[in-house]
């Protein structure tokens, strides 16, 4: 036994990624977001730590999660989903968390509608992946935790 976890991860999911295995399966793939918990619980358990795993679809309890990680987490794992590209407040909450972020997309959102190409985000993480699936997320947390 070696006592508490020695770190807390938060994987934030933002809005209509509850949908994922069905919505647009074609962009996003098979996999529910049960499934992506289920691999991130693994990865974290594996490793010591202690991960919480949220999803909202409204901004202002995206913030209110990004509030509580402030205060918990010792690294925090992000998709922000639409609100990447449209929300100041997400991206002004995840300013004030002195951790590493890493800002996660399952789609390659570059290659998609112009709108896509501009994170509000970006600018206030550590690092950014697109395009890997679910993969994304575990390359996330595993460097999180190395
Ligand atoms: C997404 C990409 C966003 O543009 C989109 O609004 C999403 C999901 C992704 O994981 O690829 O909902 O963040």
């Amino acid at each position: 036994m070696t006592g508490e976890p020695l770190r807390t991860i938060y994987v934030i999911n933002g809005p209509n990624l509850n949908l994922l295995g069905t919505r647009q399966p074609e962009i996003y793939g098979h996999e529910t977001l049960e499934d992506i918990e289920a691999i991130c619980i693994a990865t974290c358990t594996a490793q010591n730590a202690k991960l919480f795993f949220r999803q909202s679809n409204h901004e202002g309890e995206l913030v209110e999660i990004i509030h509580e990680a402030r205060l918990h987490a010792s690294g925090i794992v992000i998709n922000p989903a639409a609100y990447t590209h449209t929300s100041i407040a997400i991206r002004d909450a995840l300013s004030a968390c002195d951790m590493p972020i890493y800002e996660v997309h399952l789609s390659n959102v570059h290659r998609r509608e112009t709108f896509r190409h501009h994170s509000y985000v970006s600018g206030v993480a550590t690092g950014v992946i697109a395009g890997f699936g679910s993969e994304g997320y575990l390359a996330a947390i595993k460097h999180l935790l190395g």
